[in-house]
């Protein structure tokens, strides 16, 4: 994919939901100063400002289905051709099917550019669901505490800004066992995909945060390592 010369630092993180994904973006994101772009976050950003586009997603985000590969696609690339992502991004939660794979390829291919490798993070079901059922979120500064394997200080409130935590809407059980079908169904796919493209790095996400975080530095960057 790309030319020789692109030298930009993109990098794709693909999982089941509740598999670390966006921490481990968040992290990566700091290391290597380039954004972190969730598709999940836009949506959600897109139905606090009250757009039409938040309101189309949410319709399938309550529901644990995937918002149709035309409305996310045009918002992701949109987003991945901001200033800030000219020397590299950390993408989560797209692409999300084999469809928006194509695509993004496709414009990857015609804008010259190259993914550097694509982060599996692989983790075990009864693992996910805990994860996502106990996850809690601050609605304003975004960031995210587990009630048991990450609780903030003082339950309940976000230990970076103080507002009170929440839960997402698409954490409920029930829905939680629906995105892990659509998971199953249309995400886990890219793993052969992006594996025959030979830009595939396993990483096994069941550990805590920071040997996740450092097992992914370890792929990344090799014998060079890291602090
Ligand atoms: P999105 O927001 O992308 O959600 P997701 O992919 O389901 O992923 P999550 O954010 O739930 O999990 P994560 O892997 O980031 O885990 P996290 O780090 O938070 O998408 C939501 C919805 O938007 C979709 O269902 C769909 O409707 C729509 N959508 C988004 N993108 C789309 C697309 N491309 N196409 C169509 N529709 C799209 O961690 C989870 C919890 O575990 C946290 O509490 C965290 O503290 C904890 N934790 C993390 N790592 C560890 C660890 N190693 N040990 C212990 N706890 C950990």
């Amino acid at each position: 994919m790309g030319t020789p010369r692109d030298a930009g630092m993109r990098l794709v993180m693909l999982g089941a939901p509740g598999a670390g994904k966006g921490t481990q973006a968040d992290r990566l994101a700091v290391r290597y100063g380039i954004p972190h772009v969730s598709t999940g976050d836009l949506f959600r950003a897109n139905l606090s400002q009250g757009t039409a586009l938040g309101q189309t997603a949410q319709r399938f985000m309550s529901q644990g289905q995937l918002v149709p590969d035309e409305v996310t696609e045009a918002m992701a690339w949109e987003r991945l051709n901001a200033g800030d992502a000219e020397t590299g991004y950390i993408l989560d939660g797209f692409p999300r099917n084999v469809a928006q794979a194509q695509h993004f390829e496709s414009k990857l291919v015609l804008a010259q550019q190259s993914l550097r490798a694509v982060v599996h993070i692989y983790v075990e079901p009864v693992v996910l669901e805990r994860r996502l059922t106990g996850r809690r979120t601050c609605p304003g500064c975004k960031a995210s505490y587990h009630v048991v394997f990450n609780p903030p200080a003082l339950a309940g409130i976000c230990d970076a800004c103080g507002a009170e935590l929440v839960q997402r809407d698409d954490d409920r059980p029930e829905t939680v066992k629906k995105r892990l079908e659509v998971y199953m169904d249309e995400t886990a796919p890219l793993v052969n995909y992006y594996s025959e493209r030979g830009l595939l790095v396993m990483v096994d996400g069941n550990w805590p945060v920071d040997n996740v975080t450092d097992a992914i530095l370890a792929r990344l960057e090799g014998d060079r390592g890291h602090d």
